[in-house]
């Protein structure tokens, strides 16, 4: 039995770890881990392997960035030959980034069964590149792998039939659960005692000037009331350096480089307020219990909103201030946490697998 688990991108690493943990109690089966490069600087890659346990790549497709018709393209080009030699039974993609739908096409034209994890999660807003991905590659999986019960109307709601959709909880909660006392730990004494922790990456934030300048405007002024911690993605980070703007030199305002998942995680964990446009983001400090206000019009992890502490506060900047003023003066919003949030959905994603895929196989994830 072979499985081909496919990651690219920085949030991909994080939710792939817990079901490659899961699957390694199975002795039958041999996991390939193939990562297509579409992120390739080391503080965007490398170190997320070497802190989730994570073994290296078996190979590196090495697409790099690109429109997204090049960077597609391109993973789909050198990720057939791969599945063609390999054979694989199934292949895991993850989330919905370019490599995830790029893979997955490459599986379904090639009749290889697709396994979608963190399937069924809509935004309704076509103008997110991800949106695409995420609706075809779920017409295209064998199995789909939902967090929360929104996931499986979704995907019913579409048309899948429902004997492919498993409600299995959140992976990237898993890597959260097992990594968060040693985030804890690692935890700097210099850090602030109060601080707001700001993330920023996506095209609708940071692509068009004006925009990203009442974004930074908005943080210079945050920087006054509160130290506010920015480690830069590197796509914001030109586009900052393309507007030349002042007020990335606040004083309070620390704008540093991307940073691995132990130092980032132990971050939000502390922080009085997280401001982002990240989807993983919102569900982590949902699980934590930590404000965080989503600088979006819409999110495809609504649940984040309904049971948890996100508030998807919109790009108006007066509202975000607004909203930002009410969390400073102590009116948190008190978030639950969803069903099966709980650290075990790898391991329900390996008895799935091996009781559809490889049913005479002894072994057990738990
Ligand atoms: C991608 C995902 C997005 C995810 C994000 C997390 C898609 C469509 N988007 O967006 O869903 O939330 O990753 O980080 O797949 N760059 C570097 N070094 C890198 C990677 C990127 O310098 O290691 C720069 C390049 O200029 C590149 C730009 O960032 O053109 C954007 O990278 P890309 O992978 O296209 O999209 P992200 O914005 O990272």
């Amino acid at each position: 039995m072979r499985i081909i688990h496919v990651v690219g991108a920085r949030p991909n690493f994080m939710k792939a770890a817990p079901v490659l943990r899961a699957l390694q109690g199975f002795s039958a089966v041999r996991q390939v881990l193939i990562h297509t490069g579409q992120h390739y600087d080391a503080n965007m890659s490398d170190v997320f392997f070497a802190e989730l346990g994570m073994p290296e790549p078996d190979l590196n497709l090495q697409v790099g960035s690109g429109s997204h018709a090049q960077q597609t393209a391109a993973i789909i080009t050198r990720f057939e030959p791969t599945v063609l030699e390999m054979q694989p039974d199934v292949v895991l993609v993850y989330g919905d980034v370019n490599s995830t739908l790029a893979a997955a096409l490459v599986c379904a034209k090639l009749l290889v069964p697709v396994a979608h994890v963190e399937a069924g999660l809509r935004s309704f807003d076509r103008t997110m590149p991800e949106e695409i991905n995420r609706l075809i590659t779920d017409q295209l999986a064998t199995f789909l792998f939902t967090p929360s019960q929104d996931g499986n109307d979704n995907l019913m709601r579409e048309g899948i039939a429902p004997e492919k959709i498993h409600l299995v909880g959140n992976v990237m909660i898993d890597t959260l659960v097992r990594l968060l006392p040693l985030a804890e730990a690692a935890v700097p004494a210099s850090l602030p005692g109060r601080f707001a922790l700001v993330t920023l990456h996506r095209p609708s934030n940071v692509d068009d000037s004006d925009t990203l300048q009442l974004i930074l405007d908005m943080l210079a002024w945050l920087s006054n009331q509160i130290e506010v911690i920015f480690p830069v993605h590197p796509r914001t980070r030109k586009r900052m350096e393309d507007l030349r703007t002042d007020q990335i030199n606040a004083p309070g305002l620390h704008v540093v480089d991307p940073l691995p998942y132990l130092e980032f995680l132990g971050l939000q964990s502390r922080a009085q307020v997280v401001l982002t446009d990240s989807g993983g983001i919102q569900e982590e400090t949902t699980f934590l219990g930590i404000p965080c206000l989503t600088l979006r019009d819409s999110t495809e992890r609504p649940i984040t909103a309904t049971i948890g502490s996100n508030v998807v506060v919109g790009r108006d900047m007066g509202l975000v201030r607004l909203e930002l003023e009410r969390v400073l003066n102590g009116s948190r919003k008190k978030g639950g946490i969803p069903p099966l949030w709980d650290g075990h959905a790898g391991e329900r994603i390996a008895n799935i697998l091996a009781a559809n895929c490889f049913p005479a196989v002894t072994g057990s994830g738990e």
